[in-house]
């Protein structure tokens, strides 16, 4: 679209299809895609597998020491995946076992300091659409676009459970309706960068908008900005 690469910086509910609209955004200008709630939900199921006590300070630590997460492109499936030490675990960390336990793991400050360090970084070359809870208050507080985006609660059930009954047909809708005011409500109560919006974001609410319309948009919004920045130079 332009060689003006700019960050992109996504944040919002559970269940609103950030990662939708920011993997498309992504392939849309050729930038990469970074789903940092997949970092989360990937120390989350190293911390269940390996049965870390996350109460206790120090066995945290010792267990981000042993952590390493990296983002593979897949070329089939024109998707980063998430490796956790090497292993691919996109197929488990959606599982409701990890969703369960996942917004009480990513409330623990070392696992926050943890992952934050690491999205900064990747951030250091511009071109990145990142999706998450705290991208445009704490990981890149200077993101040229920041986009805050809300939908309808009983759309959103609808959505994720459209997505875990796929995956696992004995998914109650009460069970994910539970899930997502659960983690809703931890995610913007904790102490650590909670989840709101940055004042500078622009809402964007997809109750009534579809995949195609919500993308058109936000890439007239991408256009704009980098024209108002291309003439503030
Ligand atoms: O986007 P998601 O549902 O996959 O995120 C899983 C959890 O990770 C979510 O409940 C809150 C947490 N999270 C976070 O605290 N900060 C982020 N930047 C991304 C996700």
């Amino acid at each position: 679209m332009s060689s003006h690469k700019i960050i992109i910086a996504i944040d919002g509910y559970s269940s609103c299809g950030k990662s939708t609209l920011a993997k498309e955004l992504a392939g849309k200008l050729g930038y990469s895609y970074i789903d940092s709630g997949a970092m989360y939900r990937s120390i989350t199921l190293y911390f269940l597998r390996n049965q870390v006590n996350y109460s206790n300070h120090d066995d945290v630590l010792n267990a981000i020491a042993n952590i390493n997460l990296t983002f593979v492109f897949n070329e089939q499936e024109h998707q980063s995946e998430i490796h956790l030490n090497d292993e691919n675990v996109e197929l488990y960390i959606r599982d409701m076992i990890v969703s369960e336990k996942v917004s009480e793991v990513a409330a623990i400050r070392e696992v926050r300091s943890f992952a934050v360090g690491q999205q900064k970084r990747m951030g250091r070359k511009k071109g990145i659409v990142m999706d998450g809870r705290d991208i445009g208050t704490t990981v890149f507080p200077d993101a040229e676009l920041k986009i805050f985006m809300t939908a309808d609660p009983e759309v959103r059930v609808m959505r994720r459970f459209k997505e875990m009954y796929a995956a696992n047909p004995h998914t109650t809708i009460e069970e994910v309706r539970n899930n997502l005011e659960l983690r809703d409500y931890i995610d913007s109560n904790r102490e650590e960068s909670p989840l709101h919006r940055a004042h500078d974001a622009l809402i964007l609410d997809n109750s009534n908008l579809t995949r195609e319309e919500q993308l058109k948009l936000v890439q007239e919004w991408v256009k704009e900005r980098i024209a108002d920045l291309k003439s503030a130079k």
